[in-house]
């Protein structure tokens, strides 16, 4: 415990002043989410949410299998609505899928009758306009700088010209997923929801797509939310960690486990991994997010993000 105090307090010398004072982008409000199960019961998957994620955060997301990380991505993309609560997105109240944010699932999220290529320009494509403005000379041009455009996100994620006019089908599930990344970020999204998109990948895969979203992140700030099972990997991405339960009783406060800013490095990933202060934050959090189970330890409640470096 001693070591893990350690480890927190060098958390908040390590925040970056400049995401402390940036805008509020998402802000989830005493967001509750339930299910209907049966003929008159529900199910209660997320119970008084309060969250508020600053631009340029890149906030990684632990927690145990049906928790509602996913639940709580597809809110913030639109794609689904709180049983109460709200929602906002840049200070509106999102009420369906806009160009703001960026998503990329797990799998399966390409166009499988369209090419590589193809599937990394249809976002700006689709949203240039209507067929009037597409039989301009000016498309033809847009389209030009697009092709360039999309061809430098795919060699970013790794992909060579050659496979740029292959179909999903043609590529490994990991090249897929790298098309996924490319196409996502292609609107240039200010928010980018990333739901265990680097799950299902080989580990030499996963390691070069995390040093390239690291890179991502560190040229163009986006705001990140990240879900993944890999603690590692949440600690050596994100520049904040919330590890959110599964809800179990109506008393209980929130989902929230922990809230807490992370440690940044300019050392390699790869460099950071090895040392000895990530290794006992590491244990820590393990024990905090899944040491207990919840037979053996009730629920905790809320704890505060450690900014003044107290709470946790
Ligand atoms: N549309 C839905 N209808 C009913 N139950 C749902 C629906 N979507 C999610 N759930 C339930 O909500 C819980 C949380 O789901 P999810 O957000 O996918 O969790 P996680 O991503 O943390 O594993 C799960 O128990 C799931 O079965
Ligand atoms: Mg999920």
């Amino acid at each position: 415990m001693v070591l893990a105090a350690l480890a927190m307090s060098s958390l908040n010398e390590s925040q970056e002043p400049e995401l402390k004072s940036a805008p509020i982008e998402i802000a989830v409000r005493d967001v509750t989410v339930s299910y209907p199960v049966g003929k008159n019961g529900h199910k209660t998957v997320l119970s008084g949410l309060n969250l508020e994620i600053r631009s340029g955060e890149f906030v990684a997301v632990l927690g145990e299998t049906g928790c509602g990380k996913s639940t709580l991505l597809r809110m913030i993309l639109g794609q689904e609505f709180p049983t109460s609560g709200v929602v906002e997105v840049d200070g509106q109240c999102i009420n369906r899928v806009d160009s703001r944010c960026g998503y990329v699932p797990q799998k399966y999220s390409l166009f499988p009758d369209r090419t590589m290529i193809q599937n990394v320009m249809y976002g700006p494509e689709n949203a240039y306009g209507g067929w009037f403005v597409r039989l301009l000379p000016t498309f033809r041009k847009f389209k030009r700088r697009l092709r360039g455009e999309a061809e430098q996100q795919l060699l970013r994620m790794g992909l060579r010209a050659g496979d740029f006019h292959k179909y999903p089908h043609q590529l490994s599930g990991g090249m897929q997923q790298r098309v996924a990344i490319a196409q996502a970020l292609m609107m240039k999204p200010p928010v980018l929801l990333m739901d265990e998109a680097f799950s299902a990948l080989d580990p030499s895969t996963r390691a070069s797509l995390q040093q390239q979203l690291r890179a991502i992140w560190q040229e163009t700030k986006p705001t990140v939310l990240f879900v993944t099972h890999n603690t590692s990997e949440a600690l050596l991405l994100g520049s904040r960690l919330i590890v959110l339960g599964n809800y179990r009783e109506a008393s209980q406060k929130s989902n929230v486990i922990l809230d807490m800013q992370l440690p940044q490095s300019s050392e390699p990933i790869a460099v950071r991994k090895l040392s000895r202060e990530f290794q006992e934050l590491s244990e820590f959090v393990k024990r905090r997010a899944y040491g207990s189970t919840p037979q053996s330890e009730p629920f905790q409640p809320v704890q505060e993000i450690s900014s003044r470096g107290d709470a946790i």
